[in-house]
């Protein structure tokens, strides 16, 4: 059993909130249970800027979509971050943080150094502004490309790489993922001690959404062959809709009282950042609609959500609907955002 400090938030109401954790949600509740993520690729939300200086990134030339789609993202900003450069003045070996943010290519490190943390690039290697570039995940040795495919194509030997094919990707994002550092949680280890690869899970899965459409244009400018494909645009916890996906909830009464369960429906702990807070408001409503019982709860990097686990918040009244609203506080944003408002019945 995980063993997590949990606590709970001062309740809003008179009513005593009672917080039970039921461990190991049953097994249709899996995580990544009805994930369904549509094909056509989503608006980005709250995007970032495009990053500096897209001009100079040579792999656009032939894949401006994908590139577009790579510079609103904070792998793109991984190292332009604010927040990130704020974080360094505090550490004392700012170095041990750059490979995860201006990262060499994964695939040049020697085959079986794959999977660790790679290390970070000069000036010379490649525009630091650019942060993880799309060479730091594609490029290979030998100047080669990897990819899904292997597509032969004259501006560069393109090989076909298992960490590009179906659940094969979940390696290359778990080298950088399962690092605990400064704010940052190394969430994918959850994802990796919990084996959900074996279960057909990948993190590109819920994070970058499935496409059909050309990869590229060709020397002529035309389009290349129609395939599938992934959106480099990230889904991330700045997206409110992102967010609310990551709690399964439902509502029981027993014995009188009703109860809500939060669910962890991502394939990790919720959060991934110790600076990211997420406050719960569930309200007990009676026939009529008034709140009969309002509970709070706060999940951050001390009381989080584990992997697979659920939460129960008890209301001291029984209810006929319950509504939850949620609010993100993020890093770097004074001003919390509401990502959550729905109305459930008991059932
Ligand atoms: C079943 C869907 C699902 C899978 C699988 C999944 N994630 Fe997530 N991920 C989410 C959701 C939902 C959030 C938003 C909640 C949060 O911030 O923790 C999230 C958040 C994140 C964040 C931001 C965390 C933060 O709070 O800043 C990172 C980084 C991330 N995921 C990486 C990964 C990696 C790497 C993998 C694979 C090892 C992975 N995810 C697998 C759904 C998923
Ligand atoms: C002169 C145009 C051009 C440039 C520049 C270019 N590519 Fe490509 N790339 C292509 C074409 C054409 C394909 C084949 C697409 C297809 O057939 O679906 C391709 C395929 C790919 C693939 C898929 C490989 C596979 O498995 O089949 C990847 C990944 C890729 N490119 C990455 C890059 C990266 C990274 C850069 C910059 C370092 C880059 N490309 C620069 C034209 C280009
Ligand atoms: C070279 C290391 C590296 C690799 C490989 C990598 N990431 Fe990241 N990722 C990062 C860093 C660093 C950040 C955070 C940047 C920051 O906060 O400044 C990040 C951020 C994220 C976020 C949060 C984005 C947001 O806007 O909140 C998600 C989601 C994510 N990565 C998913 C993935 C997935 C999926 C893969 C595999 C396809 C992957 N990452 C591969 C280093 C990496
Ligand atoms: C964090 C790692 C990462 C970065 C950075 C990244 N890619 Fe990818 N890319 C992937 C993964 C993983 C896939 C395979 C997705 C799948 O189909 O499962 C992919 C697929 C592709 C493909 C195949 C076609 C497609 O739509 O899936 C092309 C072409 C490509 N990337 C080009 C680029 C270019 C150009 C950049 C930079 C602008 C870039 N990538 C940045 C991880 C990355």
């Amino acid at each position: 059993m995980v063993s997590t400090k949990r606590r709970v938030a001062a309740s809003l109401s008179l009513v005593a909130a009672l917080l039970a954790v039921a461990a190991g949600a049953a097994q249709d509740d899996a995580a990544g249970e009805a994930w369904e993520l549509e094909l056509a690729p989503p608006e980005p939300v709250n995007p970032l800027e495009p990053i500096e200086d897209l001009g100079s990134l040579s792999c656009r030339g032939c894949h401006e979509t994908i590139a577009d789609e790579w510079a609103v993202t904070l792998h793109a900003h991984a190292w332009v971050d604010e927040l990130y450069q704020e974080a360094l003045k505090d550490k004392r070996r700012p170095q041990s943080c750059h490979g995860s943010h201006i990262p060499k290519p994964h695939h040049e490190m020697p085959a079986e150094r794959f999977g660790r943390k790679p290390p970070p690039r000069t000036e010379e290697e490649g525009k630091l502004v650019h942060g993880i570039t799309c060479r730091s995940c594609h490029g290979g040795p030998d100047g080669t490309i990897l990819g899904p495919w292997g597509a032969p194509t004259d501006a560069h030997e393109s090989v076909k790489s298992e960490h590009f094919v179906e659940t094969g990707s979940n390696a290359l994002c778990i080298a950088c993922h399962r690092t605990t550092i400064g704010p940052v949680i190394g969430i994918a280890k959850d994802f990796d001690l919990a084996r959900l690869e074996e279960r057909g899970m990948s993190c590109v899965g819920c994070h970058m959404h499935p496409v059909e459409r050309p990869a590229a244009t060709d020397d002529d400018d035309n389009p290349t062959a129609v395939r599938p494909g992934r959106s480099h645009l990230l889904q991330t916890p700045r997206d409110p809709a992102f967010l609310a996906k990551s709690f399964g909830l439902s509502a029981r009464n027993v014995a009188g009282k009703t109860s809500l369960t939060i669910k962890n429906r991502a394939g990790h702990r919720v959060p991934g950042l110790v600076d990211r807070r997420i406050v719960l408001t569930a309200e007990a409503l009676d026939g009529a609609g008034a709140v009969i019982s309002t509970v709070e709860h706060t999940i951050d990097a001390t009381a989080y959500l584990p992997l697979e686990e659920s939460i129960d918040l008890r209301f001291d009244a029984e209810a006929a609907r319950v509504r939850v609203t949620g609010l993100h506080h993020m890093p770097g944003r004074e001003e919390p955002v509401p990502f959550l408002d729905v109305t459930l019945d008991v059932e």
